[in-house]
């Protein structure tokens, strides 16, 4: 299926912009999108530093940037999401940065992501991909809340938007909710449970289950929550893929795969163009899209709960007093 083009109004003109994971990829892409179409300060938060600072070197020169935001500003930020410093010094160090400044913060989007093929621990004892796409991007979107809500004025909603994906609906490992006497997430640490075909969905299903809660608990009025799948991109994504594998990754982004240009305008799309009827919700390819049914069927009203509690434990117990206002 192809993704449509954004609506020719579509502008970020003054927006603030963070995006994490943007020195590659989809997020690379969405940064260039957004400067393209007025956004600054342009946030680029970074695994390493010199990548992101290439990666900014690459944004400014960009011919429409030049001549449609001449005086945009792109600052680069360090965040190692497999580590829990690594996402509480980035979100101290980026919030003090905006008070000193006395700078908004308009539009998070949510998008570095991990899709391991082998079961590795994070330096945390978390699976890696669990870490990284579940529980790192939990924690971030709570320490940033109160800066985007601070943010929201009356002609602007601040965003917070998570890239997740449509292979959530697909997960064969999670569907029931799992029996009360033990936690299902630290469970998820041992490597019997990792399948390669599984672990990134099942990161994407944690992920939206949390989403899915964290909107019932803020406001739309506050800070509009929602999340996005650019289907199949040809991307950085697959670069644990064995060399014998590539050619079938290489058949299949030529007949499925949209250019990331396409897929970076999803992101947008989910932060210029849908307003407050998107909260809590999903758009796969820019079209509001049901989750997959055990987001939202039986099992998945107990699931959300149960997922939500054991993140906020875990989270509570990394960075204590997190969900305090939650
Ligand atoms: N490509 C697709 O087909 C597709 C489809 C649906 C959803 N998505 C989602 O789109 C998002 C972007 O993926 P992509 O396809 O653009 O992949 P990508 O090219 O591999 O980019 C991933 C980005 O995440 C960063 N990252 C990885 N681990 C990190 C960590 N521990 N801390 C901080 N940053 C980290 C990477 O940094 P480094 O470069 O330093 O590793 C990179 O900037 C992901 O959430 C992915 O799940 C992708």
């Amino acid at each position: 299926m192809s993704i449509p083009d954004l609506p020719k109004s579509t502008t970020l003109e003054g927006r603030s912009v963070l995006i994490t994971g943007s020195n590659v990829g989809l997020g690379y892409s969405a940064a260039l999108l957004s400067l393209q179409l007025g956004a600054s300060p342009v946030y680029l938060a970074v695994r390493t530093t010199a990548k992101g600072d290439t990666a900014r070197e690459r944004l400014l020169a960009d011919p429409v940037v030049k001549q449609k935001n001449p005086n945009a500003v792109v600052k680069v930020y360090q965040l190692d999401m497999s580590t829990w410093d690594g996402v509480t010094a980035f979100a101290s160090k980026f919030k003090s940065d905006r008070k000193t400044a006395g700078e908004r913060l308009d539009v998070a989007i949510l998008n570095a992501g991990i899709a391991n093929l082998n079961f590795e621990l994070a330096p945390t004892g978390n699976e890696a991909v669990i870490q990284v796409n579940h529980f790192s991007t939990a924690l971030l979107s709570l320490l940033l809340l109160p800066l985007l809500e601070s943010s929201t004025t009356p002609e602007h909603t601040a965003r917070l938007m998570i890239v997740t994906s449509e292979s959530h609906g697909r997960v064969e490992s999670l569907k029931a909710c799992p029996p009360d006497d033990y936690n299902y997430l630290a469970s998820l640490n041992d490597k019997k449970t990792f399948s390669t075909m599984d672990r990134y969905g099942l990161s994407k299903l944690l992920i939206i289950f949390f989403l899915r809660e964290l909107s019932t608990r803020v406001s739309s009025d506050k800070v509009i929550i929602n999340s996005v799948c650019p289907g199949m991109i040809k991307t950085e994504l697959t670069r644990q893929v064995p060399w014998y594998a590539q050619p079938v990754v290489w058949i299949l982004y030529t007949i499925m795969a949209n250019p990331v240009e396409k897929g970076a305008a999803c992101h947008v799309h989910a932060v210029a163009t849908v307003a407050k009827e998107s909260h809590g919700l999903w758009y796969e390819k820019m079209k509001l899209t049901p989750y997959g049914d055990i987001v939202t069927n039986q099992e998945g009203q107990k699931l959300q709960p149960r997922i939500w509690n054991e993140t906020m434990e875990a989270l509570e117990k990394a960075v204590p007093n997190v969900g305090a206002n939650i």
